[in-house]
């Protein structure tokens, strides 16, 4: 234990400053990030859990210093901490995007910025980088930190929760809660585009929890970024046609870290298996550019095209263990015309997928 550290908490929980520096540059070593943020984190609540499920998104693991009981004191007044810092631990440690936690007493974190010399350090959006503390502020600009900051959640907060008890008034809710999307996907990410789109003219009441994709460089992972969303690339390794399990158990991981209500395999070209499909089982959409169960499997509209066919279309599914089979949600077909060629036929099909996509998930946050 260090001197910042407090010993009375079991030692599964509370972490040194030493073991999270191993455990940094560990992941050094493998190229790989450690996200460092800190707070009192009392009274845990929904904005907390999305909150550090985005900070653990900047990176490979993420350790939480948390305030001191004496520390929360000084900064809240004498009512507060309502958890003991053991407490407070305890509860963090059983959140998936936790690593570590380590407990600082000082009433700045710059001495475990110092010792433990995160690659990212992230801040809730009630700061700016101009308004850290200078103090904190040079230490991560001493250990190379890159400063992220993070929207928090309206309206959520341990204060407010507090005022509420103490005025005996129930929480209520004017909206209903957002429909939490995963997204999956290896290419362009026009699907990804069209549920953002309905995200942002108001007519899907949704978020888009996390990206995922199998291509570092893909169209849909490079907009996920550049809109400020968890996007993950996953290694599929060297084989295209298996998507190993290893990978499988990363996307799950990611999946169940953002707390995703329903996964979208939005031109995903590789084949989902467990351990994602035992874990949201009925809540996983494949979209298909076919009129399944007609041309199951790759190059859908190429092989519509070479049967002759007057029409194909797209077909929105769950996804089961068998290929492009599960229940049909939605469908829309499109001609195919003489001379057409399947880039032709596939436009035509995506025009009709980011309608439908949509309005399928829409259903779904009605249901
Ligand atoms: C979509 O047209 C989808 O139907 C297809 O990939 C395209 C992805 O486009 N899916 C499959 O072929 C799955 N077997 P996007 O990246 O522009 O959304």
């Amino acid at each position: 234990m260090n001197d910042g550290m407090e010993s009375s908490t079991p030692a599964s929980a509370i972490s040194s400053a030493d073991e999270v520096r191993k455990l940094r540059d560990e992941l050094d070593k493998a190229g790989k990030k450690l996200v460092f943020t800190n707070g009192c984190f009392d009274l845990l609540h929904a904005g907390h859990v999305r909150y550090l499920a985005q900070a653990r998104a900047l990176g490979d693991a993420l350790v939480v210093a948390l305030n001191s009981d004496a520390s929360v004191r000084e900064l809240k007044g004498p009512s507060r901490p309502v958890n003991t810092e053991e407490d407070r631990a305890e509860i963090l440690k059983g959140l998936r995007s936790v690593d570590a936690i380590c407990v600082f007493t000082e009433p700045r974190v710059t001495k475990l910025i110092e010792q433990i010399k995160p690659h990212i350090y992230a801040k809730g959006g009630d700061y700016t980088v101009a308004s850290l503390n200078p103090e904190e502020r040079a230490a991560l600009d001493f250990v190379g930190a890159e400063i992220e900051i993070l929207s928090l959640v309206p309206g959520r907060s341990t204060t407010k929760t507090l005022q509420r008890i103490a005025a005996g008034e129930a929480e209520t809710t004017d909206a209903p809660r957002k429909l939490r999307i995963g997204v999956l996907g290896s290419g362009a990410g026009s699907n990804f585009e069209a549920i953002r789109g309905a995200i942002n003219d108001g007519s899907l009441h949704a978020e888009i929890a996390c990206v995922i994709s199998d291509h570092n460089d893909s169209g849909i992972i490079t907009a996920a970024r550049k809109a400020g969303l968890p996007a993950f690339f996953v290694d599929p390794g060297i084989n295209p046609k298996r998507f190993p399990d290893s990978a499988q158990k990363e996307v799950c991981e990611h999946l169940q870290r953002a707390n995703v209500d329903v996964v979208v395999l939005a031109g995903f070209m590789r084949i989902v298996r467990d351990p994602v499909l035992t874990e949201f089982k009925d809540r996983i959409i494949n979209v298909h550019p076919s009129l399944l169960p007609k041309f199951k499997g790759s190059d859908a509209v190429q092989r519509a095209i070479d049967e002759g066919e007057l029409e194909t279309g797209t077909t929105i599914h769950l996804v089961t263990a068998a290929v492009d089979d599960g229940r049909i949600l939605a469908q829309a077909s499109v001609p195919i015309e003489i001379g057409d060629t399947a880039e032709l036929v596939h436009e035509r099909i995506k025009k009709e997928e980011h309608r439908l996509l949509p309005q399928v998930l829409r259903e779904w946050t009605e249901k």
